[in-house]
Formats: C-alpha cells, structure tokens, sequence
C-alpha cells in the first residue's frame, strides 16, 4: 500500500468564491482535538524531521506548494502538496520532513490530540530502532 493516503476535502464552488469543508470522521479520518499551522516558510528551512508515536495528523497546503517526505522506517515516499482540498494523512510512526515550500505556503494540520512533547521521535535512528 502507498505510504500516500490522500482524504478529499468537501469543496463547495458557486460563483462567490469556494467553500473547503472538512469534517471529523467525514472527509477527516478521526475526530479533531488540535488545529496549528505553519506560515512565513522558507525554503531553505525544512521542518518535521520526526515522528509520532500515537499521534494521526492530516496535513493540507492552504496556499502554495510543498514537499512531504513520508518514511515508514522500510520505505520513503514524496509527495507534492499544492491542492487546498486534499489531506494527506501522517499516520503514527510515519517519519516526515517538509521542504521546498513555496513563499506564500500555508500547512495546515488537523491532529487527534493535543500537543505532547513525550509522544515525539525526534532522532532518526530512535525511529528506525522502533520500527524493527
Ligand atoms: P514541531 O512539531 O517540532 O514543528 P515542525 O515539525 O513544524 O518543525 O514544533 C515546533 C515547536 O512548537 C516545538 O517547540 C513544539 C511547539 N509546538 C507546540 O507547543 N504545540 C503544538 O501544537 C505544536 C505542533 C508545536
């Protein structure tokens, strides 16, 4: 199975503009406990480099583009992120990095839980030791 799983978004288009709906246990695979994003990127600057241990996120790019590595610890897989009505989701004990974003990117991200410094992998070899 691809380490890419994408949720379409509900996208609503009349001639005011377009809605993009998303929600828990609908277009967003589990219920919503957390809402950040990440705004003013650089491309010189990638961020993630870690891991969740229980954590499911769903990541969407508002405006702009970006790179997704996803890496299961076996297998790697990139994926491009330019759709505002697309989620790709970042399962638990999924690797990932963000990069070569575009200068307006905004990343959004839909979590199951709050913010928990203890459920983070943030060394890569941690996270490959996990995984065997
Ligand atoms: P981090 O998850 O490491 O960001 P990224 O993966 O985008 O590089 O978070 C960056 C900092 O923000 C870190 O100090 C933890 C803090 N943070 C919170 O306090 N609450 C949150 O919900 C998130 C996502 C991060």
């Amino acid at each position: 199975m691809s380490l890419v799983q994408k949720f379409l978004l509900k996208k609503i288009v009349d001639p005011r503009g377009e809605i993009v709906i998303a929600e828990a246990q609908n277009e967003i695979p589990f219920e919503i406990r957390r809402i950040y994003f990440l705004k003013n990127l650089q491309s010189s600057h990638p961020r993630g480099f870690h891991a969740h241990k229980k954590l499911k996120q769903l990541a969407v790019c508002l405006t702009g583009s970006c790179k997704m590595i996803l890496d299961n610890g076996h297998e790697k897989e990139i994926v491009h992120m330019d759709n505002s009505s697309e989620g790709i989701l970042i399962d638990a004990m999924i690797w990932h990095e963000m990069y070569d974003f575009s200068s307006d990117c905004v990343f959004l991200v839909f979590a199951d839980n709050q913010y928990d410094e203890s459920d983070y992998i943030r060394n890569y070899s941690d996270f490959i030791g996990a995984t065997k």
